[in-house]
């Protein structure tokens, strides 16, 4: 194999390597703080975790520090404790990214 040849295929490699991992990680939908405000009040989210997430009868949610992934499936999950679920019928994907992105900028 010509070395000119072998360097093409290792310059493929790392460029797919680096789309894999791009992939991988920017799975956070784009999210509007401001709408997100709107879908968090409209969802009741403020009588348990307040009117910023900074608390009350649920954990302390501003700032939120956890990836997207994660803050996803904590609203659809049917098991919790206390807290509801939040199914696609209630909250698109696209609203939990605008509350991800309000509770982000929420200080
Ligand atoms: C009835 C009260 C209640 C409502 C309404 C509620 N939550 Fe919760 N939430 C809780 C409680 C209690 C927990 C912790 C225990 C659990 O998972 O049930 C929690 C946990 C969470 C967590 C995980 C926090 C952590 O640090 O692990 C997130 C994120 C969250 N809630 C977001 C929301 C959002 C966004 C809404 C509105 C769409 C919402 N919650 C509505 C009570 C509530």
């Amino acid at each position: 194999m010509k070395p000119a040849s072998r360097t093409g295929i290792v310059a493929c490699c790392i460029s797919f390597l680096f789309l894999l991992t791009l992939s991988a990680c920017g799975t956070t939908p784009a999210g509007n703080a401001e709408n997100g405000q709107k879908w968090y009040k409209m969802n009741n989210c403020t009588a348990c975790h307040g009117e910023k997430g900074n608390g009350g009868r649920g954990p302390n949610i501003t700032g939120i520090d956890m990836g997207f992934g994660s803050f996803f499936r904590k609203l659809r999950k049917k098991d919790a404790p206390i807290m509801p679920p939040f199914p696609e019928s209630k909250l698109s994907e696209q609203d939990a990214a605008d509350i991800y992105a309000f509770l982000k900028s929420a200080k």
